[in-house]
């Protein structure tokens, strides 16, 4: 059995009365592409905010890499290695994409305070090593064109594909994706669907993604979780997954599944 990046274990978060994510036990294997999906509310999001350290687990633990970061910070969590985008799109409209990029890519230069203020020649080139990188991610994203454009004229699919370089830059060993093709069309979603798969074999990021985009999730992931009010119902493979009658039920309500076999 290959290596476990992540292993969240038993994990609840509740928001009043409302039990989001319940016991919610998953491993997830070193260099997959690994799918978490489940009908709105399901707790999806919470979970990605959970092992991004933005909300603590009231219960359950979380172990990345080796290391428990239960109740972590969110910055010593992404410093360890994670990186995300968000559902809601999250960019500095008033940056270009390039700077969108190079705000991220800081937490990897080692100018100090003192030598960015006095411009010293060490800020100089980790600036210029910072710009290049940045430059190529954005290459990478098909985006080097937009370089210089702001976030917020980028069309969506563009900017959700901005938030992934943004993400790249932090040289992440786990990526989470939240709904990343979320307003794409069929085309922007081609190509999405292989950059992730690209992001895995070039980059060996292990990548966790939440996706309604059913053909791209089924396409794409060796492993799925399904969540259903807060649980996780099933895990499997993609032809495990689609023919399990729970998971038609959780999409379409009791019963569905009778007519749909
Ligand atoms: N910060 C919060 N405060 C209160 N309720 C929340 C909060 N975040 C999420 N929830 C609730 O938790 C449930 C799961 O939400 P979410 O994780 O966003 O679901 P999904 O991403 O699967 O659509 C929903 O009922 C949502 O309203
Ligand atoms: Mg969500």
């Amino acid at each position: 059995m290959s290596e476990a990046i992540l292993e969240v274990n038993e994990v609840t978060k509740t928001f009043g009365g409302l039990v989001a994510v319940n016991a919610v036990t998953m491993h997830i294997e070193k260099r997959r592409i690994f799918a978490v999906i489940g009908p709105n509310g399901a707790g999806k999001t919470t979970f990605f905010n959970l092992v991004t350290g933005i909300y603590k687990p009231d219960r359950g633990s979380i172990v990345f890499d080796g290391v428990d970061i239960t109740g972590r910070d969110p910055a010593v969590i992404a410093g360890m290695g994670m990186a995300r985008t968000f559902q809601n799109i999250r960019l500095f409209g008033s940056m270009s994409a390039l700077e969108n990029v190079m705000v991220a890519r800081h937490v990897h230069t080692r100018t100090s305070y003192a030598d960015a203020l006095l411009h010293t020649p060490r800020y100089h080139r980790e600036e210029r090593k910072a710009r290049d990188r940045a430059m190529e991610l954005l290459a990478y994203m098909q985006l080097d064109h937009r370089a210089q454009e702001l976030a917020k004229n980028l069309p969506y699919g563009e900017q959700r594909r901005l938030e992934i370089a943004r993400a790249l830059a932090l040289e992440p060993k786990l990526l989470l994706l939240d709904e990343p093709a979320a307003g794409m069309n069929p085309q922007e979603t081609e190509d999405l669907q292989r950059r992730i798969v690209g992001i895995r074999d070039d980059l060996g990021i292990t990548i966790v993604l939440i996706e309604h985009d059913m053909k791209l999730v089924m396409s794409i992931s060796e492993r799925i979780a399904v969540l259903d009010y807060g649980k996780k119902i099933l895990e499997g493979t993609p032809e495990e997954v689609q023919n399990d009658p729970r998971v038609i039920e959780a999409y379409l309500g009791p019963g569905a599944a009778e007519g749909v076999q």
